[in-house]
Order: C-alpha cells, then sequence, then structure tokens
C-alpha cells in the first residue's frame, strides 16, 4: 500500500505540467450516455448495457485483461463461498432476521445503530435514493468534477441542476471551493472518496472539518465505494460522524475489495430520518437475496481475504504505475483499485486498438487532454496491459 506521506502529487504535476496550465479548462466529463427515454431511472443501465454490448459478441476479441469497470480480479473470499453454498438450501425463505446479523457486524465496527442502516443490492440503489429524495424541490447538487456521474446524471434527469467545481491541482475534491459555492439553492453535496475517476483522496482530519462544518446547512453524501483499498487506519471515520448526529449519508459497497459485483450488497449509513426518507426511494432490504447476504455476512469478517486483495492491489498498481513511468506516461498516484493518466492518442482510437487486442480499459477526455483509466486486475493481466500499451504507443 502506498503511504500517504510518501506521496508528492505536486512534484508529479508540476513535473507533468499541469500546474502550469490549471485546470480553468476543465470541461464536464459526460460518457457517452445511451439515449434513455423519460425514465431517469433508466439512465444508469443504459449507459452500462451501452458499454458492455458495445459490439455483437461474436465480433468481440478474446478478452485478455478485464481492465475496464473497477471490479475485483480475485473473486470472493473462500468463507463468502462457503456460505453463499450452504445458503441456498434457505432460498426458499425471505432474507429477514439475517439481516441482523451483518447489522450487529457494521454497528460494532462502526458505532452506529440498526436504525442508522440501510442495505441494498450493491451501493447504485442508494445512490439512485438519494438522487430521487434530494431533488423532490429541484434545486442544486454541489460536487468537484471529474468524478463518478450516476448520481450526479439521476439528479439531473429529476430536474436539479448539478454545480461542478474542478478537482483542485492534485486531481483532489477542492473542499474550499466547493464550500464557496454553498447557497439556499443546495440539497446536497456529493463527494466520492477516494474518487473516480482520479484515484485521489481527501486528507481524513480535514474531510472530517469539512463534514462538521457543512453537515448542518446541507446534507453531505459520502461515496465510499472504494474506501476498503485504503489501510484501516488510513480511513476517515465517517461511522462515528453518524453516530453523533450529523447529516452524512455514507454509502458503501460490497461489489471492490469484497468482489460483489455481480452478487450485489451495498449499504448506507445516515441519521434515521434520513434512512427512511431514502427507503422510500428503493426495494428495501427485498433487493438483497439470502445468497448473497449470508456470502456478504462471511466476507464482513474475512479481514484475511480483504488484506489479502488489498495488497495484491497495491503490488500490481505500483508494478503498472512504474512501467508506465518508464514509458515517459505520468501517472495520478491512486489509492484505489485503478488509475488514470494522460495518454497521447485520441481517446476512441485507443480505445478502440486496445480492444482490438483484448484489453478493455476506460478512457475520458477533460481539460483538453485524453486519459486512461485502467482498473487493476490480476499481475498478470497488468502485464498484458504493459505489452498491449508499449505496442499500441509505440
Ligand atoms: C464511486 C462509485 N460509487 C458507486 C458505484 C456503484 O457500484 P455498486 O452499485 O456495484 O455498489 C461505483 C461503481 O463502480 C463507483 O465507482
Amino acid at each position: 500500500m502506498t503511504k500517504l506521506s510518501s506521496l508528492n502529487r505536486r512534484d508529479w504535476l508540476r513535473a507533468s505540467g499541469f500546474l502550469a496550465t490549471g485546470l480553468a479548462g476543465l470541461s464536464r466529463w459526460n460518457p457517452t450516455l445511451a439515449e434513455t427515454g423519460s425514465n431517469p431511472l433508466a439512465t444508469n443501465l443504459a449507459f452500462k448495457r451501452e458499454f458492455y454490448q458495445a459490439s455483437p459478441p461474436e465480433t468481440m476479441p478474446k478478452l485478455r485483461a478485464r481492465l475496464m469497470a473497477n471490479e475485483n480480479p480475485y473473486g470472493i473470499s473462500p468463507k463468502a463461498r462457503e456460505a453463499l453454498i450452504k445458503a441456498v438450501d434457505i432460498g426458499n425463505r425471505y432474507a429477514w432476521m439475517e439481516f441482523g446479523q451483518l447489522a450487529k457486524l457494521i454497528g460494532d465496527k462502526e458505532g452506529v445503530q440498526r436504525k442508522h442502516m440501510m442495505f441494498s443490492p450493491g451501493s447504485s440503489d442508494i445512490l439512485m435514493a438519494a438522487a430521487a429524495c434530494y431533488t423532490k424541490d429541484k434545486g442544486t447538487i454541489l460536487t468537484c468534477r471529474p468524478t463518478y456521474e450516476d448520481l450526479l446524471e439521476r439528479s439531473q434527469k429529476f430536474g436539479a441542476k448539478i454545480e461542478a467545481v474542478p478537482l483542485n491541482a492534485a486531481y483532489e475534491y477542492d473542499l474550499d471551493a466547493m464550500k464557496a459555492k454553498i447557497g439556499p439553492d443546495t440539497k446536497m453535496v456529493y463527494l466520492v472518496n477516494p474518487n473516480n475517476p482520479t484515484g485521489t483522496i481527501v486528507n481524513p482530519q480535514k474531510l472530517e472539518a469539512f463534514i462538521r462544518e457543512v453537515a448542518p446547512k446541507v446534507p453531505v453524501f459520502l461515496d465510499e465505494a472504494y474506501i476498503d483499498f485504503l489501510a484501516p487506519n488510513e480511513r476517515p471515520n465517517t461511522g462515528k460522524l453518524v453516530a453523533e448526529g450529523l447529516n452524512v449519508i455514507v454509502a458503501r459497497t460490497f461489489s471492490k475489495i469484497h468482489a460483489f459485483a455481480g452478487l450485489r450488497l451495498g449499504y448506507g449509513m445516515g441519521q434515521p430520518e434520513t434512512i427512511k426518507a431514502l427507503e422510500q426511494y428503493t426495494n428495501n432490504d427485498f433487493g438483497v437475496s439470502i445468497t448473497t447476504l449470508m456470502a456478504g455476512i462471511a466476507s464482513y469478517q474475512d479481514e484475511e481475504w480483504q488484506n489479502y486483495c488489498r495488497n495484491e492491489n497495491a503490488k500490481a498498481r505500483d508494478y503498472t504505475a512504474k512501467a508506465l513511468k518508464g514509458m515517459g506516461y505520468e501517472v495520478i498516484p491512486s489509492f484505489a483499485n485503478f488509475m488514470l493518466f494522460p495518454i497521447k492518442m485520441k481517446t476512441k482510437a485507443f480505445e478502440a486498438q486496445m480492444w482490438a487486442s483484448g484489453i478493455a480499459i476506460q478512457t475520458r477526455d477533460f481539460n483538453g487532454q485524453p486519459w486512461c483509466r485502467v482498473s487493476i486486475g490480476t499481475q498478470t493481466e497488468m502485464e498484458i496491459f504493459v505489452e498491449g500499451f508499449k505496442k499500441i504507443v509505440g
């Protein structure tokens, strides 16, 4: 795991010339969204469908490195697998009392109670519920860009405006600039930590101070999808802020370190009245299957597996960053299971050539610059990525 203190982003940025150019020209990143018709809830699904079904299956090259969706390449914990298989036998029952077991584990770790929690199939449902709930009276959602667009796209579809300030020169959320933008129309602040697509984090003390100052005025939504990639002692203690009564909503997912992207499990923490309000916009606990839930309970307790995945991710991430630097590329130091770096080719051509050689990645255009966002796969996948990248960029 890269140590927080060992990073010098300023040097990196100076060397790469980004401080000189600044972020003034930062344009809003907008994924190539499919036309989704009038149903605002369809936005996310349509985007994902478009992304994965870009080519008919028979024309798809054999995927050698699946590095486009920030998935966990190591799979679920062996203990989760065992629990999942065992739970097949109770698949005839609604998951009901079993939520209490997971709630107890989360409560013990985070210092919150059952009334502060909600469960969902992945955290996407919580993002969607917040978008629906906090845009009832239209208004503005405040954030930094580039960031994860789901909640923002949905809020817009529900009629809200998005006020996005650029990330700071180190590609981190700019808390001061955000604070300056809070006004009577601001319905919610959305903050992704670690941020997607940059992989950068907000300093934990600064984040806590920000929440203490802002949450009494406007709800703060913290999207912590990638928080488990930080060592436990490097994470901000956001559960404590919920327990204290601050108006902060924390969204967590099992999709990343727990490798449940396909199994689907997530949870939210917030004030009891907020949780009740958000639950009006979800299927509540009914969205989570008993098999997934039982596997989640096992996975949550399997710290050995989480540590293994975190360490393997850090090793493969370091390897990739070094290899790219060796080729003269500057990489934004990442705290998550993906990294972003500027490329010297047009995004579409780059993506298509990588895809044709069996390597799936994502690209972005912002700040007048094409970027590659590559998820961190296994060491073998990253070697395939580096070799493929070398061939394509020459
Ligand atoms: C920042 C962020 N938040 C939330 C999600 C939603 O993931 P899931 O619904 O699988 O929990 C993702 C998915 O990649 C993400 O990157």
